[in-house]
């Protein structure tokens, strides 16, 4: 869906962006990552024409983009920066609309798609809605900026270190909500961040940039597991790949299943099937357990999962 060809982008004598090629597949959240100053924004920029590129070629569903109009391929690219770059004096609704209103949908269409996002993001029509945006937190900012940015339901979205002003936990939440409408609307995207851990988290597959080139494009576990050289093994943390790995796969991989789902012990400790294997090693420790029960969704024990089946087999 986003193929950038030997693209290059120079400021002067400086070479932001030297010679990447990059393909992003449709649905897939492609994150970039590294240093500051490595070029990740100036290539988030470019694709969607925000900066011209100095040469190469990017082309987004097979068209050359220099070829459409600038304005309408944004309208089909939603993009959230840092800091939000939300409007002051207009409403969290207003902002949430501005695509839409420049689409010149009808004004009930608006309405209930403000809504649907709000509700989509946690954030409550009724109380939120009017509100301005130096009255929300830091976090619900975040969140009416990735609201405006799916409000006309663009094919693809760009988002540069939406989280990265956030504090430990209101950036894990917005991480898990993120992978929750993505599993909902799945929409092809491109997410900038410099925190590996939101890479491994977040991507289908991860380009890692170092001086304004791309040094390795893989996904998580094989970036974990077959760094393409020092630089990346050194971003990645030598000493904790193990467990990064474990944070990669549910805990329904390793455990053993009952022959159907049981009702749950009250009061007992038990994880989620989705929780990660780090997660299960992590409890187990700190509570001194050899196993602990898994449940579904619904709260029923689909089994059980084992500390040295973690341990031996978790890597
Ligand atoms: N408008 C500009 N004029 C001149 N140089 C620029 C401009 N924008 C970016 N650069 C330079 O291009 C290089 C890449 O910048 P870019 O913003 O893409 O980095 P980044 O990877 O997004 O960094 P950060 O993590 O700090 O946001 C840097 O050396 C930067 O100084
Ligand atoms: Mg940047």
């Amino acid at each position: 869906m986003i193929e950038l060809k030997n693209v290059t982008r120079r400021f002067g004598d400086t070479v932001a962006v030297d010679g990447i090629d990059l393909a992003i597949e449709t649905g897939e959240v492609c994150v970039l990552v590294g240093s500051s100053g490595c070029g990740k924004s100036t290539t988030l920029r470019m694709i969607n024409r925000l900066l011209p590129h100095s040469s190469g070629e990017i082309r987004v569903d097979g068209k050359d983009i220099t070829t459409l109009n600038p304005e309408r391929l944004r309208l089909n690219m939603g993009y959230v920066i840092q800091g939000t770059g939300l409007f002051p004096h207009w409403t969290v609704a207003r902002n949430i609309a501005l695509v839409p209103r420049l689409l010149k949908w009808p004004q009930a269409r608006v309405d209930a798609r403000v809504r649907e996002l709000m509700t989509l993001l946690d954030l409550d029509p009724d109380t939120y809605a009017n509100k301005y945006p130096a009255q929300l937190s830091g976090g619900q900012a975040q969140r009416v900026g990735v609201a405006r940015a799916l409000a006309a339901d663009p094919n693809i979205l760009l988002m540069d270190e939406p989280f990265g002003a956030l504090d430990a936990i209101t950036r894990e939440n917005l991480q898990l909500e993120m992978l929750r409408i993505q599993r909902q609307v799945r929409k092809t995207t491109v997410f900038v961040t410099h925190d590996i851990d939101e890479a491994l988290k977040l991507a289908t597959r991860i380009a890692v940039m170092d001086q304004g080139r791309i040094v390795q494009h893989d996904t998580p576990e094989n970036i974990l597991r077959h760094p393409a050289s020092e630089f990346v093994e050194n971003l990645v943390g030598k000493q904790d790949r193990g467990l990064k790995l474990m944070s990669l796969r549910p805990v329904r991989e390793l455990m053993t299943a009952h022959a159907r789902p049981r009702p749950a012990t009250p009061g007992a400790d038990a994880l989620g099937e989705d929780d990660s294997l780090r997660e299960a090693l992590s409890v187990m420790l700190c509570r001194n357990l050899t196993q602990l029960p898994v449940c579904n969704g619904r709260g029923e024990e689909t089994g059980v999962i084992a500390r040295e089946r973690i341990i031996r087999d978790g890597v």
